[in-house]
């Protein structure tokens, strides 16, 4: 996920450089980690809906689904080794990437990368040739370790090999990626499950390792970043390697900017400590509240369930399918709003009115649901109208969440976080995001055979602490440098607080004296 890099705010320096072909190939495989990412949260929810998937690995899911349509709708996918199918991905993703960032720092970028593609490629396989529920699981644990390794190094790849002044556009493209991976195994998945024979769902599950295959060629014929040469003390051949990678001889100031950022990253003894001191609080704060909010507006109930929701509430298998397709398209387009306009409007308003948007189809799904299905699970006939204003709910619902906490989510804390807390503190940010996305994986199906309709009333309920959070306590980010962004806390009714006039005074300059944005430091000691 984009939780290296971030808006480059600037500090007026230019550095010379061209988009040379090595910074084209970057941005191809940089999209491919995003994308595989995106693949694997689409494409469990797909397979999970189709019959022979279910018949083969998952016989009592099956044989519910088959029994009278008359029972309890609401727990017919009620299984934790179907949702451990979905979710152990995001744990082995968490326990990986704390590991992927010292590999990372070690041992270059490139060796990450590698390990990811690697991973994904076996992942891929074994779930293709799947024969075995352990063997699903297996793949999709490898497929976390992957994502691990491929979400820590590759944004971090991108914002190294990239000329400055198009970081912060990589940055967010890094979400986008993720959501046209999502549709991708939207549409893959409806037209696979339309293979005779009902094999289609090993193509769905081993189409993994296409972008796999093209992350693994890529580690190994990219050159690695002069950044990762620096920490490692290799100068001479990380200048040389600059001024291929920019196409100009004139990189002096940038190669001495790269080696004093190095340098003061070393200086960062105790990264988890610090996180810890008093002026750290609204950061570490951001750092966990963030990312446990994005997942609790719910938005992976309908990202890795979708298809399997749609077919709760009554659809057949293809209109299941396809509604997935449908949303799967409503989130990229909702993510180019935002990048388009996240910096006219702001993060704030973006937070705020998505927060209201989302609210109101949460109630309007829940009342739907409620009103057809109570709380029997027993829907009798449903007329058409009633699943066309499901979904539309749903649309509506997806892209309030895919123009504000989606991609900002990921944005906001990378922006706020200075030097001396940043790597400790994006890997929290990291961290708290997969644990609660493997949560709400695991425990999901479930809850809506317990909760029933009330389930979408849980996440509203999330979704107004969350909206106040903002209001009360986020400040507005758009437009500030990330050395100035200590005097949004100091001025700040509550934060200031925390924060006195003369904290962030020494780091501020540090990072205005090396003119770099967030993207370029290296993470240390995660
Ligand atoms: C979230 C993912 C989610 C995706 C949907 C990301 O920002 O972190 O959990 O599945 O958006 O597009």
């Amino acid at each position: 996920m984009p939780a290296a890099g971030g808006f480059d705010k600037g500090t007026g320096k230019v550095y010379p450089g061209n988009l040379t072909p090595f910074v084209t190939v970057t941005c191809i495989v940089a999209a491919m980690g995003g994308l595989i990412f995106g693949y694997d949260i689409g494409i469990s929810g797909g397979v999970t809906s189709m019959a022979p998937f279910l018949k083969k690995f998952f016989h009592s899911v099956y044989d519910k689904q088959q029994a009278n349509k008359s029972t309890n709708q609401y727990c017919q996918y009620d299984s934790e080794t179907l949702t451990l199918f979905t979710s152990s991905l995001y744990l082995a993703a968490l326990l990986s990437s704390l590991v992927a960032s010292t590999v990372t720092r070690k041992f270059g970028r490139k060796l990450s990368m590698l390990f990811g593609g690697v991973l994904f490629l076996a992942g891929g396989l074994i779930n293709g040739f799947a024969k075995a529920v352990w063997m699903l699981i297996l793949g999709r644990i490898l497929l976390g370790f992957g994502i691990g390794f491929a979400n820590q190094s590759v944004p971090l790849y991108l914002s190294e090999m990239a000329p400055y002044k198009f970081r912060g556009a990589l940055n967010i493209g890094f979400q986008l990626s993720i959501t046209v991976g999502i549709l991708i195994a939207n549409v893959l998945n409806y037209f696979f499950a339309k293979i005779k024979g009902g094999w289609g769902w090993r193509l769905s599950l081993g189409g993994a390792i296409v972008p796999a295959l093209i992350i693994t060629v890529g580690s190994l014929v990219l050159p690695d970043t002069p950044n990762s040469m620096i920490e490692r003390g290799e100068h001479n051949e990380a200048k040389r390697k600059l001024k291929r990678v920019r196409g100009v001889d004139d990189v002096d100031e940038e190669f001495d900017d790269l080696v004093a950022a190095s340098e003061a990253s070393r200086l960062v003894e105790h990264p988890w400590r610090n996180l810890l001191k008093r002026k750290y609080r609204p950061h570490l704060t951001v750092a966990i509240l963030i990312p446990f909010f994005q997942q609790l507006t719910g938005i992976n109930v309908i990202m890795f369930y979708a298809p399997v929701l749609f077919n709760t509430i009554g659809f057949g298998s293809d209109a299941s399918l396809m509604s997935a397709v449908i949303t799967g398209i409503v989130n990229v387009g909702a993510t180019i709003v935002s990048i388009r306009y996240v910096d006219k409007v702001g993060r704030r308003f973006l937070f705020l009115e998505g927060g209201i948007q989302m609210l109101i189809c949460q109630i309007a799904v829940a009342a739907f649901i409620g009103a057809k299905f109570g709380v029997d699970g027993n829907p009798g006939d449903l007329p058409k109208w009633y699943a066309i204003v499901v979904v539309l709910f749903i649309c509506i619902y997806v892209a309030g969440f895919a123009w504000s906490w989606g991609p900002l989510g990921w944005l906001v804390p990378s922006e706020i976080f200075p030097l001396e807390i940043r790597s400790a503190a994006q890997s929290i940010n990291v961290s708290v995001n997969m644990f609660f996305t493997f949560v709400v994986a695991q425990i999901f199906l479930t809850m809506l055979c317990h909760f029933k309709f009330g389930l979408f009333l849980f996440f509203a309920f999330f979704v107004i602490v969350m909206s106040i959070f903002i209001y009360f306590f986020m400040p507005e980010t758009k437009g500030i440098p990330i050395e100035e962004m200590g005097q949004v806390w100091k001025t700040h009714w509550y934060w200031s607080r925390f924060v006195g006039p003369d904290d962030f005074v020494s780091a501020g300059n540090l990072e205005m004296g090396r003119g770099k944005g967030n993207a370029t430091l290296p993470v240390k000691d995660v």
